[in-house]
């Protein structure tokens, strides 16, 4: 063995090949990780398919098991079963959630289920700082009582309350972990300003399926009547409208022609309009979407916005279509703080791309030419695999790991729609470990509640 760890896995991409075909999206990372901690609010097992196999997941399943859930594969297919009988312990680990800061979405559903959640405080990332002011506030509405120190938020119930909770901004985590919360809370709860993404109204009808009654999933005020018990659910996870962008954009910008197989076009509603002012041919399907491009690409300007907006998970991506574009295009980051951290590897591609503040200006067309980058996060590393199939000579983009943690066999389905694109280096992969030091949860900081 030569030492080297998952970490050092890294994608080949060698440019100039026209992406063409179909490919099958995975279920979408955020929602599945949603339904995962969802599970814990019933004693009864639930079963979940099309989940996405990405290490986000193995994550949360690890977290699942931590706090004493069984959750497992059933089959060798996309299949998890999650049976959080007796014996949880309200305490998610810092180990785990420095891993994976959306671990924090197992708050709501532990103060449901055992009155108290124990959470190691979720950092910030490359992206931004990641608050969870809203989490905290939405939960103390409720009646949660709630202290944080010693890095770990702690969550105390003597019975939640249904109430009126209102968002200073449509934060998906904060919607979801209220939703979740709400369920065991005695009588009506209403979130006002809750976020519409189409992940939220997954996790609705997850919530539903196990017997919980929701109304207005979807839109901004959302009814929640609580104190219902919950049953086990058998639930698909909805596909995912950020993997089919990636590979949307991936077939436009190499001239190709790619359709996506799973996904309601609704879902990308507002992305699709922005590739067809680019001059990008889309066709709409029965949960089919099919991309094609023979001609020059026209600049546009673009917002990220809460759902129904543009994704800002597709905005790194987009800025190397907009690299192609005869003309200036510029983008507007609204939603995270530092959403341009792979601006310098692009421009290292050759693409022209200025930040300041919150908007990046995109100068077009721009010819790039492959090198080595290191993938920043997820959807940075996205963006380079993205500008690698479109770069002149091989592009090698490292860090693939960050990639890993959302996209489902991205090389295997590249290949499928014809890109010449290798990993390579990467050790053996491991599974995210059981943390050795569970015990983060019950030191002396947290004991001493
Ligand atoms: C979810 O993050 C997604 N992650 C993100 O996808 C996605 O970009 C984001 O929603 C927006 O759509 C998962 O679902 C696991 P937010 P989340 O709460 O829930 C601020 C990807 O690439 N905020 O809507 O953390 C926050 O700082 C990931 O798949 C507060 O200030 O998003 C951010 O600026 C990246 N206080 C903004 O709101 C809070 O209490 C949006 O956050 C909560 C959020």
């Amino acid at each position: 063995m030569d030492g080297s760890s998952e970490h050092d896995a890294r994608l080949e991409v060698r440019g100039g090949r026209r992406l063409e075909g179909e490919v099958v999206l995975s279920g979408a990372k955020n929602s599945a990780l949603k339904l995962l901690a969802a599970s814990l609010l019933t004693t009864d097992p639930c079963v979940i398919r099309r989940v996405p196999r990405i290490t986000d997941v193995a994550t949360m399943v690890t977290m699942l098991r931590a706090l004493g859930a069984q959750a497992d594969p059933v089959g060798d297919g996309d299949v998890l079963r999650v049976h959080a009988g007796s014996g949880l312990s309200g305490c998610a680990p810092y180990e785990l959630v420095r891993t994976m800061r959306a671990s924090i979405i197992v708050m709501g559903p532990l103060v449901a289920r055992l009155g108290e959640a124990t959470i190691a405080m979720p950092g910030g990332c490359n992206i931004g700082p990641r608050r969870i002011d809203f989490h905290i506030r939405g939960l103390e509405k409720l009646g949660a009582h709630i202290d944080i120190d010693h890095g770990f938020i702690r969550v105390h119930s003597d019975g939640l309350k249904g109430a009126v909770v209102p968002l200073d901004y449509p934060s998906v985590g904060a919607t979801e972990n209220l939703l979740m919360a709400a369920t065991a809370a005695e009588g009506e709860t209403v979130i006002e300003n809750a976020a519409r993404e189409p992940e939220i109204m997954d996790l609705c009808a997850f919530l539903a399926g196990m017997g919980a009654e929701i109304e207005g999933a979807g839109t901004s005020t959302i009814h929640i009547a609580g104190g219902r018990p919950l049953h086990g659910v058998d639930h698909a996870v909805i596909a995912d409208r950020i993997e089919a962008g990636t590979y949307l954009l991936m077939g436009a910008a190499t001239s190709g022609r790619v359709t996506t197989i799973g996904l309601d076009p609704a879902h990308l509603e507002l992305f699709l309009t922005k590739l067809r002012a680019m001059g990008v041919q889309v066709e709409e399907g029965e949960e089919r979407i099919t991309v094609s491009r023979d001609g020059p690409l026209a600049p546009v300007d673009i917002s990220t916005l809460p759902h129904p907006g543009f994704a800002t998970d597709l905005q790194a991506q987009t800025m190397v279509l907009l690299s192609l574009a005869e003309g200036t295009s510029i983008i507007t980051e609204n939603v995270f703080e530092n959403r341009f951290v792979v601006v310098d590897e692009l421009n290292r591609l050759g693409a022209g791309i200025e930040t300041s503040g919150h908007h990046a200006v995109i100068a077009g067309p721009r010819s790039l030419s492959g090198t080595v980058v290191e993938a920043p996060d997820l959807r940075g590393g996205a963006a380079l695999v993205t500008a690698g199939l479109v770069a002149d000579g091989q592009t090698e983009v490292r860090s693939v790991y960050h990639i890993d943690r959302g996209y489902e066999d991205l090389t295997g389905k590249l290949r499928i729609l014809g890109a010449d694109v290798s990993r390579a280096g990467e050790g053996p992969r491991t599974e995210p470990e059981m943390p050795a030091s569970l015990k983060s949860c019950d030191d002396e900081a947290v004991r001493s509640a």
